[in-house]
């Protein structure tokens, strides 16, 4: 190489620059799927924990899947951490997502082991809880709702809100909560009925909880840890758990496939199980039952022993065959029909 006056002085220039700006920064790109809240507490504490600096962009699950769909063969993620389990399990069938055991599965609660079983080990639940709804006990003043069956009376025409399911996890649960409790033909009837009260369907599952809170809508359809967020808050939210009896979610995370950083995604995945990890959905106000049986379950988290849980059949409605066919069916039933 011939040596001028320009590689001189680029070499000089190098030479003065302290060896932190040279040596790549490591990082990590997070696709998060709680609140924004907790997503942000989650990425700061691991940058805190390991030296790691984490690109984070928070969407609902159904979105992240059909991003993480998108960008198959040129990923731009690491890890997808949160959102419902279905999803996730859709993605790992559909191999976007890599199969990793880690050391940490011995601490994790059968229900979150198993998500990760069903999916041949690419994907692991993180948390879990049920859904419900939560109305405003300053509008709903009488007779609440206590049952899926009380949403359809006609004094709550345009006063429910609930999230569209093709985005949303949170709605998608219901979708398939509805069709494990009454069967598809009477789910969709249920919906179609539900429709003249529905004043909008969200792109997040946990703003229809947010509108209830400021008062924009009485009820929201949610997870009842979301509804119990707003009461924590301060607003007037009364959470149900529905008498017929819900659906649940494991929420889980994956590795991407061919991510670009799969060192870091390793080390979140496995910090990310620890209990440690685990406890600081509750310092931003995140109320869900964490995976690791070692890790405090928050006190206002509602109690999963205590609501009547339908046997959620994960792998069937997080199988692409099926959650494809349902989503279909209510783009063209529900979705489509005039408001
Ligand atoms: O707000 C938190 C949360 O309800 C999680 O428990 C859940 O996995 C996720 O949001 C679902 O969000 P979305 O319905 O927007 O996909």
């Amino acid at each position: 190489m011939m040596i001028n006056r320009f590689t001189l002085l680029a070499a000089t220039a190098m030479a003065l620059l302290p060896a932190t700006t040279i040596a790549q920064a490591k990082e990590l790109v997070l696709y998060c799927t709680v609140g924004e809240e907790w997503c942000r507490a989650q990425s700061e504490a691991f940058t805190r924990d390991t030296g790691i600096n984490v690109l984070m962009t928070r969407k609902s699950s159904g979105e992240t899947y059909a991003q993480i769909k998108a960008e198959e063969g040129q990923p731009r993620g690491d890890v997808w951490w949160g959102g419902t389990g279905d999803p996730h399990l859709q993605a790992a069938q559909e191999g976007l997502t890599e199969e990793y055991r880690s050391p940490l599965l011995a601490e994790l609660q059968p229900w979150a082991v198993s998500q990760a079983e069903t999916s041949g080990y690419r994907t692991v639940g993180i948390y879990a809880g049920a859904l419900g709804f939560g109305y405003n006990s300053t509008m709903v003043t009488e007779n609440a709702p206590a049952c899926w069956k009380d949403l359809l009376d006609a004094r709550y025409k345009d006063d429910i809100q609930v999230a569209n399911p093709n985005s949303s996890g949170t709605s998608y649960t219901m979708l398939a909560t509805l069709v494990q409790l009454m069967g598809e033909d009477e789910a969709f009837a249920y919906l179609k009925e539900l429709h003249a009260n529905i004043n909008q369907y969200t792109k997040s599952g946990s703003a229809p909880i947010r509108a209830a809170a400021t008062g924009e809508s009485a009820i929201g359809i949610v997870f009842m840890h979301d509804a119990v967020t707003q009461t924590v808050e301060g607003a007037p939210i009364v959470t149900v758990a529905p008498c017929e009896g819900t659906g649940y979610e494991v929420g889980s995370m994956s590795l991407i496939k061919g991510g670009p950083n799969p060192e870091e995604a390793k080390i979140w995945y496995d910090w990310a199980l620890s209990a440690k990890a685990q406890e600081v959905g509750a310092t931003a106000k995140s109320f869900q039952v964490p995976s690791n049986m070692k890790a405090a379950t928050p006190p206002q988290a509602p109690k999963l022993s205590e609501i009547k849980l339908i046997d959620y059949d994960f792998a069937k409605y997080g199988s692409s065959e099926v959650r494809n066919a349902l989503l279909a069916r209510w783009d063209a039933e529900i979705g489509a029909l005039p408001k």
